[in-house]
């Protein structure tokens, strides 16, 4: 018999990095990272959860029948819940998918993260203390983590030792360009150990970067990104919007993650609704919002 569950419809935001900086390779093969990760609730796909019969996961994803995988985060997260807790109900799910994939915006990453936190309001007296949630999330990727939290957080280890930040950009408008190319993310961070060496990610590094082993929040925030020099040379394209957008009057723009979504942030809006419009008509996907 599967425990009954209330439907639901859970709205799973994107995030950009407002600042991304990659300190050296890691003993286990990963980067030490310093990123600061800022939520971008206008842009979401939505998980409408709906009660099954049995013990079973059912994906449907009507516009992106790719994902209906068990390769997806959500089923991931699903599993590796029930795994964890015993805590399994029979579901099915419908994805919309809204958030460009492989665009640095953690589409993915907050979906799953997304089942997780449902799973985890649900589950009663088998729900999990919030470390152990982190460190199941931070298990299906260095990005889930940040999206059990609201707000934008400050990020050191693979992405998931996180400390909630302020960051004030009210009165700023964000606007994110998304080309059609993807960035392996892999492949991103193999690129940076080539062109700097592979350094390793020792405390001394650490230290040197950024001052301190537990930084403070950043505010105002650094707008910058280490994966910029090494996508930008594969990328001409992403160097010219990023350019763009600060002709076009953003105060600072950088790329997310390890792209290929660019951000600028604007303190006028009429500069930042043309500068929308512009991108738009070169072929991009474009979001423009005002920020909270
Ligand atoms: O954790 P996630 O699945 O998002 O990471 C994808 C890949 O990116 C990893 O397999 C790893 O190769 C690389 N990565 C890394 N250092 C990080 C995060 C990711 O090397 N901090």
């Amino acid at each position: 018999m599967s425990t009954p569950v209330a439907e639901s419809i859970l709205a799973a935001p994107a995030k950009i990095n407002l600042h991304l900086r990659i300190l050296g390779l890691r003993e286990d093969g990963y980067h030490e990272l310093r990123t600061l990760f800022y939520p971008v609730a206008e842009l979401y796909d939505t998980l409408r959860i709906e009660p099954g019969h049995d013990e079973h996961m059912y994906m449907r994803c009507p516009e992106n029948p790719d994902l209906e995988s068990t390769s997806n985060l959500i089923y991931k997260a699903w599993k590796a819940f029930g795994e964890a807790t015993g805590f399994r109900p029979g579901l099915f799910v419908t994805l919309t998918k809204r958030i460009p994939m492989g665009g640095g915006l953690g589409g993915g990453s907050s979906d799953g993260a997304a089942m997780l936190r449902w799973l985890n309001e649900q589950a009663g007296d088998r729900a999990l203390p919030h470390d152990e949630l982190v460190a199941l999330a931070a298990g299906q990727g260095a990005d889930v983590p940040f999206f059990l939290l609201d707000g934008p957080a400050m990020a050191s280890g693979i992405g998931e030792e996180l400390t909630p930040a302020t960051v004030d950009l009210s009165g700023m408008t964000l606007v994110i360009a998304c080309p059609a190319i993807h960035v392996d993310t892999p492949w991103a961070f193999r690129a940076w150990d080539r062109a700097n060496g592979s350094p390793k990610a020792s405390e001394s590094l650490t230290t040197l970067v950024m001052g301190t082993k537990n930084p403070s929040p950043v505010s105002p925030p650094v707008v910058t990104n280490d994966f910029e020099p090494i996508v930008f040379a594969e990328h001409p394209t992403l160097r010219e919007i990023k350019e763009k957008l600060l002709k076009d009057g953003a105060a600072c723009a950088a790329m997310s993650g390890s792209g290929a979504s660019l951000f600028g942030l604007f303190r006028d809006r009429g500069s930042a609704v043309a500068a929308a419009r512009t991108l738009e008509q070169d072929g991009h996907r474009v979001f423009r919002m005002d920020c909270p």
